[in-house]
C-alpha cells in the first residue's frame, strides 16, 4: 500500500518547514515552562495596549470594507459545521481501486465576479476581469450565475465581466472558461428546475445558448446542496442525476458546440450520502470540483478552533471528526464511484479567523468563542492573513500532522494555507493521481502581489505555487 508520506519530495520544499517546526516545539516548552510569566505578562500587556488604544492598530489590518469575501460562503461553512453528530452514519471502509494514470493536470480556478458597486465605490484592492493572468490556470470558473425562469440569469454588469474573461483566451488558446451556477446557499433556482422533464430542457437550451453565443466552453453547477433539507422532493438527488444525464445526451448531440459540464460538490461524508449518485455522476461529468475546504470554521455547534483545509487528520480526532480532511474526501468520492482523474481537489487562498476564549490554550480544537476580528465573518483573505503576520511578527505554527499552518496573537486564531502548505497539497494530488487542483479563489489570493515578505511581490503567489508543483518546475 503505497503511503504518500513515504513519497521523496525534494529537499529544497522542506527546508522552510523543519524551522518552523522547531520554533512550535520550543513555543510549547516555553508555555509549558513559563506559564505564569505569560499569564502575568499577557495581562500586563493587554491592559498596557488597552490603555494606550493601539490594540486594533496593531493586530488588524484596515480594510475599509472593500474586500470582495463573497458573502454567501458563509452559508457552506456553516453547513459543514451544524451537522448532528450523532446522527451521522458510520462511514464506509474504503475500499481502493486502482488509480489510472493521469497524463496533465486541470487547474480550475474560481473567479468571482465583483459588484458593480464595490467598484464604483473603490475599486482598488479588488481583482478586476483584466487583472488575471491568461496563462495561470487552465479552466477559470465564473462565479456565479443564477437560474431564473428554469433559465441561466446573467445580468448585464456580471455578462460584461464575463466577456472580458473569455476574451482571455486570445492570449491562452488552452484556457476554458466555464460559467458556474448556483454558488452556496444558492437553493435558489435549482429545486424548481430539476423537478420535471420540460424545466430541465429549457435549463439545457439556456446552456447551448450561452455556449453557442458567448462562446463559453462549459458549465459548472454548484448547487449547494440537492437534497440538502431532506427536501419535500424526495426525488431531488435522482432529479439531480436525471440533469446531469440529460446534459451529456446534449453535449453528445452537438457537433460543433460541445462544452464541459463540472459540478461542485461537497466534502463532508455525510453530505454526499445525502445529495449525490456518485457512480452515476461519473458517468455525467468531465469532473467535479471538490469543496475540500471550510472543514473547520466557528459556528455555536462547533465552538473550538481548527483548520480550514487539513490534508490529513490530527492524530488523536476520532470518529466523523477524523473524516474531515482533504485526504478523507477525496477517496470517499472515489470509493464512493468517481473515477480519481475526475476529482478535482480543492485548495482555498483564503482562510478562516476564532476568537479565543483563553489566549494562552491556543492550539488546534482549543476553545473558541466567535469568529476572529480579521476578515469577514470569520473569512479571512491573503492579503490579510500576510498583513497579520508581518505586522505582528508572528512566527506561525505549521502542523506536520496535517501540513497546514496556524497562527495567533492575544486572542485571535488563525487557520490559512501559504505556499508550504500548498506544496504539500498539490504534491499530494500529483502523487495519488488525481485529477488536478481547484482554487478557490482567485479574488482572494494576493492578486496585487502586494505579501512581499513571502512571495517577493508574485502576483497570485498562491495560485502559482499549485501550478508549479502540479507542472513539476523547479521552485
Ligand atoms: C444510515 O444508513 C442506513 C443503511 O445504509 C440507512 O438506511 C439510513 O437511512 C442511514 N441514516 C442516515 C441518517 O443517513
Ligand atoms: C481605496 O482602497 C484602498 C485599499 O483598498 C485604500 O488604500 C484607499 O485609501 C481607498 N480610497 C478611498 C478613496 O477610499
Ligand atoms: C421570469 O418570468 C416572469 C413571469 O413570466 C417575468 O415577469 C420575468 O421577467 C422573467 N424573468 C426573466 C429574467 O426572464
Ligand atoms: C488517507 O486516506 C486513506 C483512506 O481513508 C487512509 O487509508 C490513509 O491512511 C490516509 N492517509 C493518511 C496519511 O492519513
Amino acid at each position: 500500500m503505497s503511503n504518500t508520506n513515504d513519497i521523496p519530495v525534494p529537499q529544497a520544499r522542506y527546508a522552510l518547514l523543519q524551522s518552523d517546526r522547531k520554533s512550535c516545539l520550543f513555543r510549547n516548552r516555553f508555555i509549558l515552562v513559563g506559564l505564569l510569566v505569560i499569564v502575568v505578562s499577557f495581562f500586563t500587556l493587554s491592559v498596557y495596549i488597552a490603555t494606550i488604544g493601539i490594540y486594533d492598530q496593531v493586530l488588524f489590518p484596515k480594510t475599509n470594507g472593500k474586500k470582495d469575501l463573497p458573502k454567501h460562503w458563509i452559508n457552506r461553512a456553516i453547513f459543514y459545521n451544524s451537522i448532528d453528530y450523532n446522527n451521522v452514519n458510520k462511514t464506509e471502509e474504503l475500499i481502493y481501486k486502482k488509480a489510472p494514470n493521469v497524463e496533465t493536470f486541470k487547474l480550475v480556478c474560481y473567479y468571482s465576479f465583483p459588484t458593480e458597486k464595490s467598484i464604483k465605490e473603490n475599486s482598488s484592492g479588488i481583482l478586476l476581469p483584466e487583472n488575471i493572468d491568461a496563462n495561470l490556470c487552465t479552466h477559470i470558473n465564473l462565479a456565479f450565475a443564477d437560474i431564473v425562469n428554469n433559465s441561466i440569469y446573467l445580468d448585464t454588469f456580471k455578462l460584461d465581466a464575463a466577456k472580458s474573461i473569455i476574451n482571455l483566451k486570445k492570449e491562452n488558446k488552452n484556457l476554458k472558461v466555464l460559467l458556474s451556477i448556483g454558488g452556496a446557499g444558492s437553493g435558489k433556482g435549482f429545486p424548481e428546475m430539476v423537478l420535471n422533464h420540460a424545466n430541465r430542457k429549457t435549463f439545457i437550451k439556456s446552456i447551448d445558448f450561452y455556449v453557442k453565443h458567448y462562446k463559453f466552453d462549459g458549465i459548472d453547477l454548484d448547487w449547494e446542496f440537492p437534497n440538502r433539507q431532506l427536501s419535500k422532493d424526495k426525488k431531488e438527488k435522482v432529479h439531480f442525476t436525471q440533469l446531469l444525464h440529460e446534459i451529456r445526451n446534449e453535449i453528445n448531440r452537438q457537433e460543433k458546440h460541445k462544452f464541459l459540464l463540472s459540478v461542485a460538490v461537497a466534502a463532508p461524508s455525510f453530505i454526499v450520502d445525502i445529495s449525490y449518485d456518485v457512480s452515476y455522476m461519473n458517468e455525467y461529468v468531465d469532473y467535479i470540483n471538490l469543496m475540500s475546504y471550510d472543514f473547520h470554521f466557528y459556528t455555536k455547534f462547533t465552538p473550538f478552533t481548527g483548520l480550514n483545509a487539513p490534508l490529513y487528520s490530527v492524530p488523536n480526532q476520532i470518529g466523523y471528526f477524523a473524516t474531515l480532511n482533504i485526504n478523507y474526501s477525496a477517496n470517499y468520492w472515489h470509493v464512493k464511484g468517481m473515477d480519481k482523474n475526475k476529482i478535482i481537489i480543492g485548495l482555498p487562498t483564503y482562510g478562516h479567523s476564532f476568537k479565543l476564549l483563553n489566549p494562552n490554550n491556543n492550539g488546534i480544537d482549543a476553545p473558541a468563542k466567535g469568529y476572529g476580528t480579521l476578515g469577514k465573518n470569520g473569512f479571512i483573505d491573503y492579503n490579510d492573513v500576510c498583513w497579520f503576520l508581518n505586522k505582528n511578527q508572528i512566527k506561525p505554527c505549521f502542523d506536520m500532522e496535517t501540513k497546514s499552518p496556524y497562527a495567533t496573537k492575544y486572542s485571535e486564531w488563525i487557520s490559512y494555507d501559504e505556499q508550504t502548505s500548498l506544496t504539500f497539497k498539490a504534491e499530494y494530488i500529483k502523487n495519488n493521481n488525481f485529477g488536478g487542483a481547484m482554487i478557490l479563489s482567485l479574488n482572494t489570493d494576493d492578486h496585487q502581489g502586494l505579501c512581499k515578505s513571502d512571495s517577493k511581490g508574485v502576483r497570485f503567489p498562491l495560485t502559482n505555487r499549485v501550478r508549479t508543483i502540479l507542472n513539476d518546475q523547479q521552485l
